[in-house]
């Protein structure tokens, strides 16, 4: 092993050291940017950057297993990505197959716990199987819960809950005076989970993209200029202990 090897365990373990492992983030959801300006960066095609984003996914799963962190939502595919090239499109459902078939069996053997959120009936049959698979495979572990945005946004989803809610009013089985947060949240793909505390986003973009709207109102943002696929837990740990240090006051005030 080299001496940088080296160099960059003792500073992972010298920032794990700083986290407070009782307060660590329930739900931690990361906007996965910066594959393509990666590639760019080293005159490779962008479909290797988001292949080098898969290697992060599988190093912030395993650190979020061991710190404790019960969610781990990643914005895999966006409603608005199916504007990028169809040679892109393809090559990032071809990953997420590839990730599916090769790392269930270790994701499964660690406990976690698949699930996506999106609309995955669009996405090509063979994803829409393999996430299937996945999903029953791992369907009865107790430990991290992996949620993959795929064919995800924050306002299709608001959509998607205002015409259930409304078909049930119509249908008289909900009254207009019972819709409260509680609701409205329970009509949402994240129903049975706890809101975003912390949402990380790498690349330099300061922006939420259409990403947990409505669940996000009172999470931490943390941003970083480091590229996805170079975002490892030093960068994690970081954030994490950065979040460690916010006043989350939920609109009230201190004691
Ligand atoms: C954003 O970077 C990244 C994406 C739109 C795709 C993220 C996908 C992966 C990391 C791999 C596939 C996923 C799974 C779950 C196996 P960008 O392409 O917008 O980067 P840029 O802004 O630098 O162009």
């Amino acid at each position: 092993m080299s001496f940088l090897f080296w160099k960059r365990k003792d500073r992972q373990q010298s920032l794990y050291e700083k986290i407070d492992l009782k307060r660590v983030p329930t739900h931690v959801a990361i906007i996965m940017d910066g594959n393509g300006r990666w590639a760019k960066s080293r005159n490779l095609p962008r479909v290797i950057g988001h292949r080098a984003g898969v290697e992060a996914i599988k190093e912030i799963v395993k650190a979020s297993s061991e710190l404790g962190v019960k969610v781990l939502t990643l914005y895999a595919f966006s409603t608005e990505n199916w504007k990028r090239p169809a040679d892109e499109v393809s090559s990032l459902m071809k990953l997420l197959v590839e990730f599916l078939r090769k790392e269930t069996k270790e994701l499964d053997d660690n406990n976690v716990n698949m699930r996506c959120i999106g609309d995955i009936s669009k996405l090509p049959v063979t994803c829409q199987q393999e996430l299937h698979k996945s999903f029953d495979i791992t369907s009865n572990n107790t430990g991290l819960i992996l949620n993959i945005a795929l064919n995800y946004g924050g306002r299709a989803e608001i959509v998607n809950a205002v015409k259930a809610i409304s078909k049930r009013v119509k249908d008289g089985t909900l009254k207009i005076e019972n819709i409260d947060e509680n609701t409205i949240s329970s009509f949402l793909y994240t129903s049975k989970l706890p809101d975003p505390d912390l949402i990380i986003r790498p690349s330099g973009e300061l922006r939420l993209s259409n990403f947990l709207l409505w669940q996000g109102a009172y999470s931490e943002l943390w941003f970083s200029n480091i590229n996805w696929p170079d975002f490892d837990r030093e960068n994690y740990y970081r954030a994490i202990i950065d979040y460690q240090k916010r006043d989350r006051r939920f609109g009230g005030i201190k004691d």
